[in-house]
């Protein structure tokens, strides 16, 4: 089992999208039993919400449904149970590696180090912006979620 957990500031938009179209990309593959897709944020703020509603509505549009994904924070075993814990911004990527206990053998990396044809390193922050800022954030997962199965795929060949 490979653990892969998606991160952002408040898991309402970026890594709930992350974690829903990443899932689906997996199941397509025929991978789903192998790993174990999660999200979290950083922040507490949003703590057991759904998707802010325009995620979910750029997601369904593209044939994937994260309505039912509830929002929480990283937790300190997190570092310990997960092999990937993917950020979404540098902001992201700083807090959890301020939080790192020295035990973790987790690979902490940006999202977007897996999109090899992006133009931009980061998922922006969609939250206090227009519909287009989801579209493009959808755009960005989609992009990055094939790069990371793609090295996951490899990694664990044999
Ligand atoms: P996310 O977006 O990190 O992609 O879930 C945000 C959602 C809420 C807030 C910030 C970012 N907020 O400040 O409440």
């Amino acid at each position: 089992m490979i653990r892969v957990l998606f991160v952002c500031l408040g898991n309402i938009c970026r890594s709930p999208t992350a974690e829903g179209v990443f899932t689906h990309i997996a199941a397509q593959a025929g991978l789903a039993s192998k790993l174990q897709i999660d999200s979290c944020g950083t922040g507490a703020w949003h703590v057991g919400s759904a998707p802010d509603a325009r995620s979910i509505d750029a997601a369904k549009k593209r044939g994937v449904d994260i309505s039912v994904l509830r929002a929480r924070q990283l937790h300190a075993d997190d570092f310990i149970h997960f092999d990937y814990m993917i950020a979404m911004d540098r902001s992201n990527l700083a807090d959890i590696k301020a939080r790192c206990p020295s035990a973790s053998k987790a690979r902490i990396c940006l999202f977007l180090d897996y999109a090899t044809r992006s133009e931009v390193d980061e998922v922006p922050d969609p939250y206090y912006g227009g519909e287009d800022g989801f579209e493009q954030v959808l755009d960005l997962v989609e992009q990055a979620s094939h790069g990371l199965l793609a090295e996951i795929t490899d990694r664990y060949a044999n």
